[in-house]
């Protein structure tokens, strides 16, 4: 397939329009649609050659090893996202915590929340996204990969919300986080996924101040939250979680060095 001389002006294609991933993404698209007919292949490789992402043209995307669906409506799982689902997995064996209640907020695809309870089985997650379509794909992908978490549709930054959950031993959050600056100079790929899923409000950082207060009472004492953040964040958020009463709050960097997210713990009440 990739010596055909189709494949090879599908490739030429893409890199004539400055696709860099061009044979990369040229091989995905033969790989998933294999009995497809020409005209629908070149439609798709034009389709990227205008910067439309690759995962939104194969309707899925892999994820901690699991296939999620993607669409226009959720955000495309980062593999730095990952970072969060190993932070989650070696808190819980370092502390023995064998039965976790863990929720996602903003669950975006469901990817964190799916990961999570397949690779801690005798957890119990909640997803909680606001966007109906996102949940729609939330609850597609929970179906494809035999999950059973519980999937709430509502908005994380309101009281009520909060006020349902109680006894949450870990909550975990990749919220938006881009500034306005970022919104402003965005990659080409980046404009195609939802605004709601990327803006955090002038310097990013909206969700960590409005959810750190509103979800701290829903967690269990000794608890712990832990959240993903963009680049040169990390004292901010380390900061309101500090105000908000967390202790032993540590930091982890992702594969490219960059301080990506925090863990930090509920005082315990004595
Ligand atoms: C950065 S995306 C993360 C998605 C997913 N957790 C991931 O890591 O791929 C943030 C998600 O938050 C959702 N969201 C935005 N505002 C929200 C709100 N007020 N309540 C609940 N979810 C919200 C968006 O719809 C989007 O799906």
């Amino acid at each position: 397939m990739v010596n055909s001389k189709f494949f090879r002006e599908c490739v030429s294609i893409m890199s004539e329009n400055g696709i860099e991933s061009a044979y990369f993404d040229t091989k995905c698209i033969f790989e998933d649609f294999p009995d497809t007919d020409r005209e629908e292949i070149l439609a798709m490789v034009q389709k990227r050659s205008g910067g439309y992402p690759l995962q939104y043209i194969l309707g899925t995307w892999e994820f901690y090893g699991y296939k999620m669906t993607v669409n226009e409506n959720v955000l495309i799982p980062r593999p730095e996202t990952e970072l969060l689902i190993e932070n989650v997995i070696s808190l819980c064996r370092k502390n023995n915590i064998t039965r976790p209640v863990i929720a996602d907020l903003c669950s975006g695809s469901g990817c964190i929340a799916i990961a999570l309870s397949k690779k801690i089985p005798e957890s119990e997650v909640i997803a909680v996204e606001l966007s109906e379509k996102a949940v729609e794909v939330i609850r597609k992908n929970s179906e494809i990969n035999d999950s059973d978490i519980k999937i709430f549709c509502s908005d994380v930054l309101k009281k009520e919300t909060a006020e349902k959950f109680s006894g949450i031993d870990i909550i975990v959050s990749n919220p938006p986080y881009l500034t306005q600056n970022e919104m402003d100079t965005l990659q080409k790929e980046v404009t195609f996924e939802p605004v709601t899923a990327l803006y955090g409000g002038s310097d990013g950082l909206d969700f960590y101040r409005k959810m750190i207060p509103l979800w701290k009472n829903s967690l269990k004492n000794g608890g712990y939250i832990m959240f993903e953040f963009g680049d040169n964040q990390h004292e901010e958020v380390g900061n309101i979680l500090e105000h908000n009463d967390f202790h032993n709050i540590t930091f982890s960097c992702d594969l490219q060095k960059i301080i990506r997210s925090v863990t930090a713990q509920k005082q315990e009440v004595l």
